[in-house]
């Protein structure tokens, strides 16, 4: 089957296509990228996701033409990244759509305890367009199971990365960071996953504050400051990093209100040292979660790393030296046959395959649902 697969994640930054030929069931699912293609959210697309995103007020108007909006906008991408793959013909699209809330954690609400989430991007528009089933959607069902409804990475991490003779660590760095560790010759039972905290969230709001710039291209800000220490520690000492996993975290937890309060508390200080905290704090969270939720757990030797926050040099070596320091190998995922932008919409082409075969596609370890789930709605044409 030749899936599709489409994810844009809380960085809000565009779409990211992935065409991927799947084959196979369970232990036997086996799969080759055909083509990864990015396109970036235009200006004022852009703009108006992060309004939608965590907003204290919008218009169900507005968010009602955003999710028709979206699902054009998906349909295009998909398109663009169909042609460069030299046209194959599609028979599926998984989309996994844009974030605008996340509650991962059940809370009261109206007399009972809740826990939701909302994806926009209109799953019927993107199959009328491309004239292919679609199955988005995929989060609400493993809450409605129990579960935060994330990750649900962990299904491609556990296909491509297991090992029978050593421990892996996968580590996405988009706008949030999340890692899944995978013991030597685990079965899916085993799996710890969970978003660590900001991967480049805090990093790029704070650019866009202070430079006017979307997000800090290749870390040369950050390699020109200094880390604020006790800003830095402060930051570690946040809630979010307490918590046990599993546990999820978005523009809730680390969006703008959270990058006022750091630069506030970064006081007088240089912006490029402003920066290098928020870079280190990316790191630094990564590197503590690891030593307090995973590592006393297992042996682990790779650190395989994928997503935006690879591009960023600066982070990069930060994440080096951590590694280092907790004996363990940093690798990219290109290493591993899968670019490391491309990481994530192969997931959701082989959580779409999963469903369209009434397959789970949950790991119930990663996301504390009670069981597996078949996740998803499926558009037809
Ligand atoms: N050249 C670059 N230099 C530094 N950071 C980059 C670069 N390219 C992308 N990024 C970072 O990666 C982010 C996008 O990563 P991505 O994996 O797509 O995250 P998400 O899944 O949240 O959309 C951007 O917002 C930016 O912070
Ligand atoms: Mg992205």
């Amino acid at each position: 089957m030749i899936v599709a697969g489409v994810m844009s994640g809380t960085s809000a930054d565009g779409v990211d296509v992935a065409v991927v030929s799947i084959q196979g069931r369970g232990s036997y699912l086996s799969f080759d990228l055909l083509f990864h293609h990015h396109t970036e959210y235009p200006k004022e697309v852009r703009k108006a996701v992060l309004a939608a995103m965590n907003a204290s007020s919008i218009s169900v108007a507005e968010l009602s033409r955003l999710n028709f909006r979206l699902g054009e906008l998906y349909a295009e991408a998909v398109h663009r990244a169909q042609k460069k793959a030299g046209s194959p013909k599609l028979d599926l699209v998984g989309c996994h759509g844009q974030t605008i809330y996340h509650q991962g954690t059940s809370a009261p609400y109206l007399g009972k305890k809740i826990a939701c989430t909302w994806q926009t991007g209109e799953g019927a528009v993107v199959a009328a367009r491309l004239n292919v089933p679609v199955v988005s959607d995929f989060r609400p069902a493993d809450m409605a199971a129990g579960g935060k409804g994330a990750p649900l990475v962990p299904l491609l991490d556990y296909a491509i990365f297991r090992a029978r003779n050593k421990g892996r660590i996968v580590q996405n760095i988009g706008g949030i960071a999340n890692l899944t560790a995978i013991p030597a010759g685990a079965g899916p039972d085993a799996i710890i996953a969970f978003d660590t905290g900001p991967g480049n969230m805090v990093i790029d709001r704070l650019m866009q504050m202070l430079f006017n710039r979307p997000y800090d291209g290749g870390g040369k800000v950050a390699r020109q400051g200094k880390v604020l220490q006790p800003v830095l520690e402060g930051a570690l000492g946040g809630p979010y990093f307490k918590l046990r996993p599993p546990k999820t975290a978005g523009r809730e937890e680390f969006g703008s209100e959270y990058s006022q309060a750091f630069l506030r508390r970064c006081g007088k200080a240089a912006n490029a040292d402003v920066i290098a905290t928020a870079t280190a704090l990316t790191a630094t969270s990564m590197a503590h979660a690891l030593k307090r939720f995973v590592l006393r757990h297992g042996e682990y030797r790779d650190w395989v790393v994928s997503g935006g926050g690879t591009q960023n040099a600066t982070l990069m070596e930060m994440l080096n030296q951590e590694a280092v320091n907790l004996g363990l190998s940093l690798k990219h995922s290109d290493e591993f046959g899968v670019p490391s932008q491309a990481k994530e919409s192969v997931a959701f082409a082989l959580l779409a395959y999963q469903t369209w075969n009434g397959q789970p596609g949950n790991v119930p370890s990663a996301t504390g649902a009670q069981r597996p789930a078949v996740l998803g709605k499926i558009s037809y044409v």
